[in-house]
């Protein structure tokens, strides 16, 4: 028996089939074009998410010589927040899907959190007012595409989250498709009360969001409905979780306390609070951990930081510093340290802990003695830094210092990251054996909701560690850097009026 994860990320969309002993049998990769149509701004097309969809799961299933017949369940992860809106009679999206990275809606924000600043509606939802969210993004698609607020008026538009937007065309499209999220994904909407765990009135009324587009709200392990008409046709899907929820849940971090960070094209520190809900007062964002079918939800803490392993693209792509991402290792290598420059990546503004939107990137430090080797070397330093403060934050707010850190994603394969995360935290980092947590994560879900897996101590033997990083810096020369990094980022604030 197998399970068939869907993880439809930022620059890609993946299908990966495990086994029953939740190992990698095969995978499907294509990468997405991203589009940028203006600063700041930054799309993707939804059709070819939805094609690349079906070509990855095709891929997989073909790969691994599994027939439909012998995957027991689907699990869909995803990129969140990201806004796609689209006809529920022909299913062709009326725009672009903003992406969560996108700014333009910063107009939107400024105007609501005039009354009351941007923690406005941080009790309920339990996040700052920012673009990061979907709710602005839907307003703008409503107020800038011609007719689409009066359509969305009449019923005729559908929202979702891509987790939603790949559901409704599994599972039929307008045919039937079944339009539903989970607890995860809608509490990055900033329009979910994080208590009732439903779309709150107040909120739909503050961003002028129809009730009538929006999916319904369900756990994240359950039967959703049956894949029609592709590959895994009638095979059920059981598990929708926000890529960051699912990789904790794939580290098996289900317990209080328990956390994990993924180094992907941002980086997000989740720390489960169990069934409690913890409010930041350090820059952390209060989210679904997870729900399993009826049980009660789980919450967690969240450090969201915008930019990291696109960094190693933006060095990569838009400065031409090498030619594929892993050799930014080399290249930090072939110097003895950062040789005094700092990479502060504000590209989106900062997100946590700073939620600062007048922020912009910069490179501070640089001298004649300044190599691209230095550059390389600062990038990674950022990466591990920008951790450290998400860190420092869940210490403030939990009074809970963490002991170790469980990591996962593309970049924890770079073994200078690593050591240098160590170095900058001053508490071990451990990587799991399968750092594709995210997906893993899916398919657990996906196989608890169908009894492949009976519970989650069993899911919890299954982990392995797969290497470790002991701390190699003393703690003045840690706090040394630190303070040097803290200085390089008030340096971007105040830069965009
Ligand atoms: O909140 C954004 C996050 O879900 C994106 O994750 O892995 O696609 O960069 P990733």
């Amino acid at each position: 028996m197998h399970i068939v994860a869907i993880d439809q990320g930022t620059t890609s969309t993946r299908a990966i089939v495990f086994d029953k002993r939740g190992a990698i049998v095969a995978t499907g990769q294509r990468e997405h074009e991203q589009i940028f149509p203006e600063a700041g701004w930054v799309e993707h097309d939804p059709a070819e998410i939805w094609a690349h969809t079906r070509d990855v799961v095709d891929e997989a299933l073909e790969t691994a010589g599994v027939a439909a017949s012998d995957v027991a369940a689907i699990g869909i992860t995803n990129q969140r927040e990201t806004a796609i809106v689209w006809d529920r009679a022909t299913g062709e999206p009326v725009y672009n899907a903003i992406v969560w990275q996108d700014t333009r809606t910063q107009p939107l924000i400024d105007e609501l959190a005039a009354d009351g600043g941007i923690r406005r509606f941080a009790d309920v939802t339990g996040l700052p007012l920012a673009t990061y969210f979907s709710a602005s993004k839907i307003a703008w698609i409503l107020d800038n595409v011609d007719g689409a607020r009066e359509r969305a008026e009449r019923g005729e538009l559908l929202f979702g989250t891509p987790d939603t937007w790949v559901l409704w065309n599994l599972t039929g499209g307008p045919d039937g498709g079944v339009h539903a999220t989970d607890v995860t994904n809608a509490s990055r909407t900033l329009l979910m009360d994080l208590r009732t765990l439903d779309w709150d009135e107040d909120l739909l009324a503050a961003f002028r969001v129809p009730r009538s587009m929006l999916p319904d709200i369900r756990s994240s392990s359950e039967e959703y409905g049956a894949a029609k008409g592709t590959a895994l046709d009638g095979t059920p899907i059981a598990a929708i979780l926000g890529d960051q929820q699912a990789a904790t849940f794939g580290q098996v971090a289900f317990d209080r306390g328990e956390s994990k960070n993924t180094y992907g094209t941002g980086n997000f520190l989740i720390v489960n609070t169990g069934e409690e809900i913890v409010e930041s007062e350090n820059g952390l964002i209060t989210t679904v951990a997870y729900r399993l079918g009826d049980d009660a939800p789980h919450y967690a803490l969240e450090g969201s930081i915008a930019v990291t392993g696109s960094l190693v693209q933006w060095l990569r792509d838009n400065l031409g510093l090498f030619d594929e991402a892993p050799e930014i290792e080399k290249l930090a290598l072939s110097v003895k340290d950062n040789g005094g420059v700092y990479i502060v990546p504000a590209f989106s503004g900062l997100f946590a802990p700073y939620w600062r939107p007048d922020a912009r990137g910069a490179i501070l430090g640089l001298t004649r003695f300044a190599n691209k080797g230095h550059i390389a070397r600062a990038a990674l330093e950022a990466v591990a830094f920008q951790t450290r403060e998400v860190l420092d934050a869940v210490a403030a707010d939990t009074g809970v210092t963490l002991e170790e850190l469980r990591v996962d994603g593309g970049m924890v394969a770079n073994d200078t990251l690593m050591q240098c995360q160590a170095d900058v935290l001053g508490v071990p980092v451990i990587r799991p054996a399968i750092i594709e947590t995210t997906a893993l994560g899916a398919a657990y879900a996906a196989g608890l909701a169908v009894g492949v897996w009976a519970d989650l101590d069993t899911l919890r033997s299954m982990w392995k560690e797969d290497a470790r990083w002991a701390p190699s810096t003393d703690e003045v020369e840690r706090a040394r850097l630190l303070a040097r990094w803290r200085k390089a980022v008030t340096r971007t604030f105040d830069w965009v009026d």
